[in-house]
């Protein structure tokens, strides 16, 4: 049946992994068309074997228009054509294989794109019929059906629900969308639908695909009992949880689809893994990372957490025992295409509005972008020290920073663009990456960058750290090399510290970390230094500052 990867068969590979998430337009342009592409990807394997990864996970390269950057999917089986063809995927996949790295690849199936040949058929199709039952189709309130069938608000739109008119259609129903009203939702209580998403993962596991991250994995199955329930505000799944009831997302009916999902992952050696992004309460979780399901759902505690001890060290403590319930493994990430770049956050008074600041194109408040990029290597030395697998996010081991400026006339993101200008967006973590210090987008490619490269790019560029092992590229390489050989057994023991700023545990091994967050310098403990994340004076640990050491 499958094509396996050429490499080692250990079925726990992903319990403990380094996986690196490419954006692909924005990682490496083959052609000089700005656009990042999979040819582009494949030309920088040494750069990603030499960060010591164990995977890697591909946000979505699939034909779309780009209303979401890619998040809206025409076709699930197939490449963009400005990002390349599938020979193309299969040569990547190949020669990452080749180097010992596997390959997640998007699953977006709460919705589709509007020009996904399924919603071209629903919206020719009448008020009804099977093709419109594949999404969800209803007739508007009002005495003409003037108005949306529900109060329901949608991620990047006032109103979940647009009037099929304006995508063509001429039967006077509206269509439900969570994200963008070129997003269309799936009728995910439709059979044919379900039947479509498992040949899809069949498709790309045959290929010899490793993991899938879901997108949105909460939302598939909706209360669409009539009447329809109303929910003028946005649910907020992760405050309280909803015990498996929501209107739109997390209901307990999912799980059965992932199991399903499960079963079809196993028939293959090994086994596929999959990841949920799940935006739930931490209870919920266990529900999406159990063996029986996904087996691992994605811990965004860390990405909003400020960079201060004890909450540091909360967050660890409640995650270790969400992931014990249900034999998953921790997943930890400081940064994703979705947010702000951690190093900014770190860099940035915690007290500022973030939002605003943004929005105000990063002037509004200064940032100390030294200062940032320490934290966060900080941060990214305690949380790889941490048992479970850790999600890094393209550029940030260049310590890059958040783009603030990018100008409105060359904005992206529907989350700006749809969302009535109250968030600045997404565009500004997407930013094509600097591989050289000068040239023609900075080495990203030879025909510039789809999104404007601000110029203190030159400085965190991979040239500009490449020889340094000082620097933030230098770091993450030495550190990712020397976890591979730490990792052991998935417990930690806690150590006191004299100061309420510093963090110290230990892992089985004799592994130790320890982290200063803000203390003004504390005495490096004894045993044998491993790695620093700023170099330590006079025998003493920097606040801003994380140290492996054997004991
Ligand atoms: C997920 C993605 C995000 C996208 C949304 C809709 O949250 O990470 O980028 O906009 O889903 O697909
Ligand atoms: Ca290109």
């Amino acid at each position: 049946m499958s094509k396996s990867a050429s490499h080692s068969k250990d079925k726990n590979w992903w319990r403990q992994a380094t996986v690196y998430q490419i954006y692909p337009r924005s990682f490496a342009d083959s052609n000089g068309d700005g656009i990042g592409d999979l040819k582009g990807v494949t030309s920088r394997i040494p750069y990603l074997q030499k960060l010591n990864l164990d995977a890697v996970w591909l946000s979505p390269f699939y034909p779309s228009a780009l209303a979401d950057g890619g998040y809206d999917v025409a076709d699930y089986r197939d490449v963009d054509p400005r990002l390349g063809t599938l020979a193309d995927f299969d040569e990547l996949l190949a020669e990452l294989h080749k180097v010992g790295i596997r390959i997640f690849v998007d699953i977006v199936p709460n919705h589709s794109s509007n020009l996904h040949v399924w919603f071209k058929e629903a919206i020719d199709a009448k008020p009804g019929s099977a093709a419109r039952n594949r999404y969800i189709f209803r007739d508007g309130k009002g005495v003409n059906g003037e108005l949306p069938p529900t109060d329901w608000v949608s991620h990047f739109a006032p109103s979940a629900w647009t009037h099929e008119s304006a995508m063509g259609g001429k039967h006077n129903q509206w269509y439900m969308h969570w994200f963008a009203p070129e997003q269309p939702d799936f009728n995910w209580n439709n059979r044919e639908v379900e039947d479509e998403f498992l040949t899809t993962l069949k498709f790309w596991a045959d290929r010899g695909v490793d993991g899938f991250r879901i997108d949105v994995a909460h939302a598939l199955k909706k209360d669409l009992s009539e009447p329809l329930r109303s929910l003028p505000v946005f649910e907020d799944l992760e405050q309280r949880g909803n015990k498996g009831k929501g209107v739109l997302a997390d209901r307990n009916e999912l799980f059965q689809i992932y199991k399903e999902w499960r079963k079809l992952f196993n028939q293959y050696d090994p086994p596929r893994v999959a990841v949920a992004e799940a935006n739930v309460h931490p209870d919920r979780v266990p529900l999406y990372a159990s063996a029986k399901t996904l087996g691992q759902s994605f811990d965004f505690r860390f990405i909003d957490t400020p960079f201060e001890a004890s909450s540091y060290k909360e967050n660890v403590q409640d995650a270790l025992k969400v992931a014990e319930k249900n034999k998953s493994s921790c997943t930890w990430a400081l940064s994703n295409h979705d947010q702000i770049r951690h190093a900014t956050k770190m860099g940035l008074n915690p007290a500022v509005n973030r939002k605003a600041w943004m929005l105000s194109n990063g002037t509004s408040h200064p940032l100390d972008m030294a200062s940032g990029t320490q934290n966060a290597l900080a941060a990214t030395l305690f949380i790889l020290a941490l048992p479970g697998s850790t999600y890094v996010y393209q550029g940030e081991e260049l310590g890059l920073h958040e783009v603030t400026d990018i100008p409105e006339n060359q904005i992206q993101d529907p989350q700006y663009l749809r969302n009535n200008k109250i968030e600045k967006g997404r565009d500004g973590c997407r930013v094509p990456l600097p591989w050289k210090k000068t040239g023609s987008s900075f080495g990203f490619g030879t025909g510039g960058a789809h999104l404007p490269q601000p110029q203190w790019f030159a400085d965190y560029s991979v040239e500009a750290q490449e020889s340094d092992a000082q620097s933030s590229l230098g770091t993450y390489r030495q550190a990712l090399a020397l976890r591979k050989k730490l990792v052991t057994e998935e417990k930690i023991k806690w150590h006191k510290t004299k100061d309420v700023s510093v963090l110290h545990f230990s892992r089985p091994n004799g592994w130790h970390c320890i982290t200063n967050f803000r203390a003004i310098s504390y005495p490096m403990p004894k045993g044998k230094v491993l790695i620093s994340s700023h170099p330590l004076q006079d025998g003493k640990i920097p606040a801003g500052t994380t140290v492996w050491f054997k004991k």
